[in-house]
């Protein structure tokens, strides 16, 4: 029993190390590619819900924020956003504001945790490429790091856009339930898409 809980224990802290040393990686992977020019618009995706996409791309944001940039997290899911409440902010303003000129940048962001966010505002729209190149090519010279929260890759139109304008993307799958047919149209997507892949996240 005993030597069982400590088992457990012992794989659980295995993992934990793992996960950890995926965020280096990834963040290693994010520095080199912006380390010589402003590539620094970084995309987090997945084939399709809940597989982890929030969690990774506030992660991803915080250690960023901890090894010394200046980062921007955008919430663009649309229909069902998360970063406000995993930041508990407001989300009365957000991107889709922005983007509609209701409000300006500047006001719509919150600073938290070392991290400025754009939180994904109330009313969804479908982005189009024209405005998001608008947008991006902005806000890109005011930060270091520009991470981006995503509606599935495979359900939502507004994410192959994204991919389209970001530097890198990073692909999130979930372990036992992210099927290898939906990984491997989400890698196909991506390429006709001419995107970085920076790397994948096994969540
Ligand atoms: N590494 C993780 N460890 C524990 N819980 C996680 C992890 N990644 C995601 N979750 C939880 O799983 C659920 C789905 O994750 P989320 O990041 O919201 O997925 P997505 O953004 O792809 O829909 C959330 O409740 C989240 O808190
Ligand atoms: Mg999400």
């Amino acid at each position: 029993m005993r030597s069982g809980k400590q088992r457990s224990r012992k794989s659980r802290i295995k993992e934990e190390e793992l996960i950890t040393e995926q965020y280096r990686t990834i963040g290693t992977n994010i520095q080199f590619i912006t380390g010589t020019n402003r590539n620094n618009i970084i995309l987090v995706t997945s084939p399709g819900k809940e597989e982890g996409k929030s969690a990774t791309a506030a992660n991803i944001a915080l250690s960023l924020a901890q090894q010394g940039n200046k980062v921007l997290l955008i919430d663009a899911n649309f229909r069902f956003p998360e970063q406000h409440e995993i930041f508990n902010i407001l989300n009365i303003f957000g991107f889709t504001d922005v983007l509609d000129e209701k409000i300006t940048f500047e006001r719509a962001i919150t600073k938290v945790q070392g991290i400025h966010i754009l939180t994904s505002g109330t009313v969804p729209l479908s982005l189009s490429t024209q405005e998001a190149e608008k947008f991006f090519n902005k806000v890109k010279s005011e930060y270091s790091m520009v991470i981006i929260d995503s509606s599935p890759l495979l359900e939502i139109n507004d994410t192959r856009i994204l991919a389209n304008i970001s530097d890198g993307v990073v692909l999130v799958f979930k372990q036992n339930e992210t099927s290898m047919e939906n990984a491997l149209e989400s890698k196909r997507i991506l390429q006709y898409a001419q995107a970085n892949v920076l790397g994948a996240v096994l969540n």
